[in-house]
């Protein structure tokens, strides 16, 4: 019985809605969990939310919610979502759980029992807006990057957590452990962190300042903060200690998380699970992140892209082919709509959907849709050629997939796609329908066509396991997977089955049509007339607008509808304006214009914007500038 396998996502903070780069660790991990299914082992897939701390607090007040309603509905946003995207997890954790909890402060106690958690004061920048310690680091010119205002330097007694004792034993289980990290680049940046001595970790908060939180075991004055609550969700969410699934899926367990919480789980994890005596983890997978063209992805930016709004209009599996055949596992990657439908239109509609209804086009044309009887004696060198390249195609691909290199799997698959195009090309069935001498050899060239049919389907159910039901169940092959060793055994199509005319699995996609559909959809936010909520003057009068006058302007490279403009607001300023497709930066010069002078400054394209130049903007017309109807002083407020 080959071993279990035991994957993880991080669980997500419920301060914001799921967007793409949760959905791209937890698809992944569902492809990860699919395969190793395939491969005949036992798995479970834990995924889940993470709802305790001071900003689901603030995020809460924010919609007049209590924390608990608010996270019920943000948790549920999150587990709604998985099944739209198939994907399908064992458990879904919520640190508000009771069972969670109870682990925590169960493990918090050994811990404080065995001496590793120790009270002190603890001084630091603190910033009264956020309700946080900053360190030096994560200030901007030593003010807090939120408030802009300078942090007040405070004492305060907490908990601490003896990590520096394990800073030795750490270093050498990595270097032990070759694959504990991957890929290598953040084993090495882990590494790289324990060069520094470790701080010890604060783990607690005084509940005078924050209630939303786990109370401590041994000091009910105090909750637990952050990570020591987080990440013992993957012990907690298999019954930890006693549960059966612990015993069975711990030892095989595999984390994946991006980039940004290397830290806690490269270095404050292993060290958590070595002080609890619980046995350290299997490895951590890590990955990088998703930016949307070419821009990181954030609320004040208002490029955050919903994998819900994607599905709805490409479909679960070709939004899922994109995301992992576009990002190298460890690299970051950038989204666009645009490389999403290439994608879609050359690898699925063009390259696997076209060999899927030319095959079964031609059995209908010669064979009148029957699969035909394969003739063992009848083994040409091509056939041959054929079936040793599908068992490398299945070889390269278990490979890439046992490494979590989920693009090198795909162009493993979409190898083997080119070359069943050429063997077709090679054997053309149309000239061996010419001749009635040559019936036996047009029957086994077409069967090995539907049989190298029948691996594409198979190989493609961890990734995209709609179509893969779909093309199997047009073989006349029961639906489900058939094993990753069934896959390579040829012959499997049942001779005599009739199969369907064409099947289209992927029509072509026109990206304009698409884009006019979903913003012509109601509720899209660029609508002319749109209700916005009402707000009070002091709102609008935060806003500083002003005229200004365009001293320079060039469009920005790469960039298709991006101006550079320098403008005087009373002063000089860039600013970025998504306005060439209505404008000649040369018609520009000289005139005036309406500018928000007051926004915070983004980078667009490499450039960075230091406000927003108004303009009348609407789904049907070219754009408009917004301007004064007589000259003024540039910097004159608009009021
Ligand atoms: N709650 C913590 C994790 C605790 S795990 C014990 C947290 N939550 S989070 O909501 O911020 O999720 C972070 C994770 O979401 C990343 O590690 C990654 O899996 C995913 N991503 C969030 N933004 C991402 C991108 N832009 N690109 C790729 N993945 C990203 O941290």
């Amino acid at each position: 019985m080959p071993e279990p396998f035991y994957i993880t996502t991080p669980i997500y903070y419920v301060n914001a809605r799921p967007h793409l780069g949760h959905a791209y660790t937890t698809v992944i991990a569902d492809v990860a969990n699919r395969f190793h299914r395939l491969c005949g082992r036992e798995t479970y897939f834990l995924t889940g939310t993470d709802e305790h701390g001071d900003k689901v607090v603030r995020a809460a007040k924010e919609e007049g919610l209590s924390p608990l309603t608010y996270v019920d509905k943000i948790s549920g946003l999150f587990r709604d979502l998985w099944p739209e995207l198939d994907v399908e997890y064992d458990y879904f954790v919520r640190t508000t759980d009771l069972a969670h909890t109870n682990v925590v402060r169960e493990v918090l106690q050994r811990i404080y029992d065995s001496g590793d958690i120790y009270f002190s004061e603890y001084e630091g920048a603190y910033c009264f807006g956020c309700e946080r310690f900053y360190t030096d680091r994560e200030l901007a010119d030593g003010k807090c990057p939120d408030h802009k205002t300078v942090p007040e330097v405070i004492k305060e007694s907490n908990y601490f957590f003896k990590m520096s004792k394990y800073q030795d034993w750490l270093i050498d289980h990595i270097q032990d452990n070759p694959d504990f990290i991957c890929p290598e680049r953040y084993r090495n940046e882990v590494l790289s962190f324990l060069r520094e001595p470790l701080g010890d970790l604060c783990i607690s908060r005084p509940k005078t300042r924050l209630k939303w939180g786990v109370t401590l075991p041994f000091d009910d004055q105090y909750v637990t903060y952050v990570w020591f609550d987080a990440l013992l969700n993957y012990v907690s969410a298999l019954k930890y200690p006693e549960g059966e699934q612990f015993k069975k899926f711990w030892p095989a367990v595999r984390h994946i998380v991006a980039k940004d919480i290397l830290k806690p789980h490269g270095i404050y994890w292993p060290i958590i699970l070595k002080a609890a005596g619980i046995p350290v983890y299997r490895q951590l997978h890590v990955h990088g992140y998703w930016n949307v063209d070419e821009t990181k992805m954030s609320k004040t930016l208002g490029n955050v892209v919903d994998p819900l709004e994607l599905k709805n209009i490409y479909g679960s599996d070709a939004f899922r082919y994109f995301l992992l055949r576009e990002m190298v596992f460890g690299l970051d990657s950038s989204f666009s709509e645009k490389a999403l439908v290439q994608r879609i239109n050359s690898d699925l509609a063009n390259d696997l959907g076209n060999l899927f209804s030319r095959s079964l086009t031609m059995v209908h044309k010669y064979l009148k849709g029957i699969v035909p009887r394969r003739e063992e004696t009848l083994q040409s060198t091509l056939e041959l050629d054929l079936r040793s390249y599908a068992l490398n195609a299945i070889e390269q691909y278990r490979k890439a997939m046992e490494n979590f290199s989920f693009h090198k799997a795909l162009i493993a698959v979409w190898e083997f796609i080119n070359h069943i195009n050429k063997y077709i090309d090679v054997m053309a069935p149309w000239q061996l329908a010419k001749k009635k001498s040559q019936r036996k050899q047009l029957e086994q060239a077409l069967f090995n066509i539907l049989e190298s049919l029948r691996v594409v389907a198979g190989l493609l159910y961890p990734a995209m396991p709609q179509t893969s039901r779909t093309m199997l169940e047009r073989l006349g092959m029961e639906p489900g997977y058939q094993g990753l060793d069934g896959l390579a055994t040829w012959g499997k199509i049942p001779p005599g089955t009739k199969l369907p005319k064409t099947v289209t699995l992927f029509p072509r996609i026109d990206i304009d049509k698409v884009k006019a559909k979903t913003r012509d959809a109601p509720g899209n936010g660029e609508d002319v007339g749109m209700q916005k909520p009402l707000v009070p003057i002091e709102s609008f009068q935060q806003l500083d607008i002003r005229v200004a006058t365009v001293l320079d302007a060039e469009p920005v490279p790469r960039s298709k509808n991006l101006l550079k403009l320098k403008v005087d607001v009373g002063e000089e300023r860039t600013i970025v304006a998504g306005i060439a497709n209505s404008y000649q930066a040369e018609d520009l010069l000289g005139r005036q214009v309406i500018v928000v002078a007051n926004l915070k400054p983004v980078r667009l394209m490499g450039v960075l914007s230091q406000g927003m130049v108004l303009t009348a903007t609407s789904d049907k017309d070219p754009c408009k500038l917004v301007t004064v109807d007589n000259p003024a002083t540039p910097g004159t407020p608009i009021k």
